[in-house]
């Protein structure tokens, strides 16, 4: 079976501007696309932090690294809430029969600097080969050198994606994938159906404040040695019914292609 990789982000599957809010409907209809694409292709599911995990990590500025000893407690409320987070997740795949599994990234995963430094890879496989869907997410982890830091969805997306070389990288998003200008803030912003990393300047891509792992200009730049490597990396809207299904399967008009 054909490995796929699937970025569930934190706009799709929370609403970013209400703390602690998943998108319960949203979450449901992944769930059921992840059911049915579960039979024809082996998949590995990230999801982003959203509502649950970037406020608490901006509070405490734990993406910063470790700095003063009140941040320990931000740290402990990061792993509590994105657990929190995947616990929604993971209820709605059980419940639409997927043999779902979460492998809590700061158990397996260690960094240096803010970039993943290693990770339990072999753990991940041995589920896949047991036919399960393992489910990991951006989260708090240890740093070497930092003592703690944010690891986003989109860097275990692409350390996953040069490890194990899958057939495709789908990155889900509340938008229908990179646009000029935030088609949220400009009605004329246009859909970029190929997008090239080289030519990443000529978009317009303000942050949120709030968002404490770049934004979809960081995700994109992540996206660079994946793209490089040969695998096909696909970014889409996944809040739409059926999104994911049709992303993955290459049924929908609608995405962008990244290319080098
Ligand atoms: P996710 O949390 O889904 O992984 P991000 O929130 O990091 O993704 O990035 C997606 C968001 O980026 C969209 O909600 C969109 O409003 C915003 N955005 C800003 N500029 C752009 C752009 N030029 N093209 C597409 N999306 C953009
Ligand atoms: C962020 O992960 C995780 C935390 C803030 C703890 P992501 O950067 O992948 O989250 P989204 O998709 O942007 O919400």
């Amino acid at each position: 079976m054909k490995l796929v990789v699937v970025k569930l982000g934190g706009s799709a599957i929370t609403d970013k501007k209400r703390k602690f809010t998943p998108r319960h409907g949203v979450i449901r209809n992944l769930a059921r696309d992840v059911k049915k694409l579960s039979e024809k292709f082996q998949l590995i599911l990230i999801h982003g932090g959203g509502s649950f995990g970037h406020p608490v990590a901006r509070e405490y500025e734990i993406h910063k690294g470790l700095f003063s000893k009140k941040q320990t407690l931000g740290y402990s409320k990061v792993r509590y809430y994105m657990t929190m987070l995947n616990q929604v997740v993971l209820e709605q795949m059980i419940d639409e029969g997927v043999p779902a599994v979460t492998l809590h990234t700061s158990n397996i995963t260690t960094a240096r600097n803010g970039k993943i430094a290693s990770m339990d890879i072999d753990r991940i496989l041995r589920y896949l080969n047991l036919g399960m869907v393992p489910i990991l997410y951006g989260d708090a982890v240890l740093d070497l050198e930092r003592g703690f830091c944010i690891i986003s969805g989109d860097q275990i997306v692409s350390y996953l994606a040069l490890s194990l070389k899958p057939w495709k990288v789908v990155l889900g998003t509340d938008v229908d994938g990179i646009y000029s200008k935030d088609p949220k803030k400009d009605s004329e912003a246009e859909l970029i159906p190929v997008f090239s990393i080289s030519r990443i300047e000529r978009i317009k891509a303000e942050k949120p404040e709030i968002d404490v792992t770049g934004g979809i200009i960081a995700k994109i730049l992540e996206m660079r040695k994946v793209v490089e490597a040969g695998i096909p990396v696909v970014i889409g809207n996944i809040t739409v019914k059926q999104g994911l299904l049709k992303l993955v399967k290459g049924e929908t008009p609608k995405y962008t292609k990244i290319v080098v």
